[in-house]
């Protein structure tokens, strides 16, 4: 459970034109939100929020009840995993990859392969150059990486917008499976109106400061 309480967050450079104002919202475990939201409407500054990248102006943001702010950064790090709308690499192979996430899980041991098989990637992809990859192959390492530290929540910053529409549904398809087997707690934002009622349990719109539920 990630609880919102009573948020407020402005741009740094825009403290007049607010993204969250007195923003309460609670999103519960084992749920897939979709968040749709004009461009410019703070949707990425939001997710970077709710993984404690940036600092709320004010208010609280709750992870099981405890303030993020009192946990040690890597904890909300291996909690709560983020995947970016573009893949972003921190080494040269898949493994390289994998392994940086790793550095906060708690596990010593972790079964890469077996994490590229339910992704749907070849276990042979570990040891080649990500950048060797196709994007949609990346996108699933990104994902692969996301699920390293065993987290709780998952937050998908447009994870599909550089992709085809076939792979894009393949991928949200991908996060609706592992979402599911592992009880996760899914937030991604999307511009698509038909990916966020195809794979949302609930659909909110960012709007005027509030999340808005929408039919
Ligand atoms: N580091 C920053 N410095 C200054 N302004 C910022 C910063 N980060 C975000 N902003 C501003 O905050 C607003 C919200 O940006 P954000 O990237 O969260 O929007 P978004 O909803 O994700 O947009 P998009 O759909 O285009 O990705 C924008 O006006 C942006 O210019
Ligand atoms: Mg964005």
């Amino acid at each position: 459970m990630l609880t919102l309480d009573a948020v407020w967050k402005s741009p740094p450079n825009h403290p007049g034109s607010p993204i969250l104002q007195d923003c309460s919202y609670t999103f519960e475990a084992g749920l897939i939100y979709a968040i749709l939201g004009t461009s410019g409407t703070g949707k990425t500054t939001l997710l970077r929020m709710l993984n404690n990248l940036v600092d709320v102006d004010r208010g609280r943001i709750l992870l099981n009840g405890t303030d993020i702010n009192t946990l040690h950064p890597s904890q909300v790090r291996r909690r709560i995993s983020m995947q970016f709308q573009t893949p972003a690499f921190t080494g040269i192979t898949v493994e390289d990859n994998l392994a940086f996430a790793r550095r906060y899980s708690q596990r010593d041991q972790v079964d890469f392969q077996g994490l590229l098989q339910r992704v749907h990637l070849d276990p042979a992809c570990l040891h080649r150059p990500v950048a060797s990859l196709s994007v949609g192959q990346q996108q699933r390492v990104c994902l692969a990486r996301t699920l390293v530290t065993q987290p709780d929540v998952l937050l998908l910053d447009e994870p599909t917008a550089a992709l085809d529409e076939d792979t894009a549904e393949r991928i949200m398809e991908l996060v609706r499976e592992v979402s599911a087997a592992e009880e996760l707690l899914t937030i991604f934002v999307t511009h698509s109106k038909a990916q966020a009622r195809k794979l949302g349990n609930v659909l909110l719109e960012l709007r005027d400061g509030k999340l808005q539920g929408i039919a």
